[in-house]
């Protein structure tokens, strides 16, 4: 039987903290899907194509890493994939409360799929594509907390 785990999340855009979790996750899955939320009610600053080409440049180096997007229920998402696995990141306490309470309504929705939490490399505990969209903005040299690819990306947003 082969083992899938799906990596969830908006990726808006890919940082170093995801690239960490998702190559951990495939070192000890058969294959990890990184699926990127398709949210119209967020109002991104990558679209959902810009993200996957993004996360596809990021992960190449990964062979049983691949991308996806994803709209509706992660456990709808998960069933059509036959993947029994969500991994997600916790970086620090603040991100429990919102966990728990995914893992557990998923758990709800989806009796037979486990979540499994990695902690975040210390490195990039603080790290958020929140935060390093709001230090971009101001042209802050963001190359050691994202992919080159993506620095690349939002230097080009930015600038016009
Ligand atoms: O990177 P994010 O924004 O923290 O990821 C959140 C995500 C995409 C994992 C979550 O919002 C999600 O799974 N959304 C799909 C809708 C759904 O299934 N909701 C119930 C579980 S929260």
């Amino acid at each position: 039987m082969t083992s899938i785990a799906v990596c969830p999340g908006s990726f808006d855009p890919v940082t170093l903290g995801h690239i960490d979790i998702i190559s951990r996750g495939a070192a000890v899955f058969d294959k990890v899907i990184v699926a990127v939320l398709h949210n119209r009610n967020k109002q991104p600053l990558f679209s959902v194509e810009e993200r996957l080409a993004l996360l596809r440049e990021a992960t190449k180096h990964i062979e049983n890493v691949e991308v996806d997007a994803f709209s509706g229920l992660l456990i709808d998402y998960m069933k059509t994939k036959k993947a029994r696995t969500i991994i997600r990141g916790l970086r620090a306490v603040s991100d429990f409360e919102y966990e728990m309470q995914a893992a557990s309504i998923n758990k709800k929705l989806g009796p037979e799929i486990e979540t499994f939490f990695m902690m975040t490399n210390n490195n990039y505990s603080y790290l958020s594509s929140s935060i390093v969209k709001e230090v971009a903005k101001y042209d802050a040299d963001v190359s050691d907390i994202v992919p080159e690819v993506v620095a690349a990306a939002l230097k080009k947003k930015f600038s016009g």
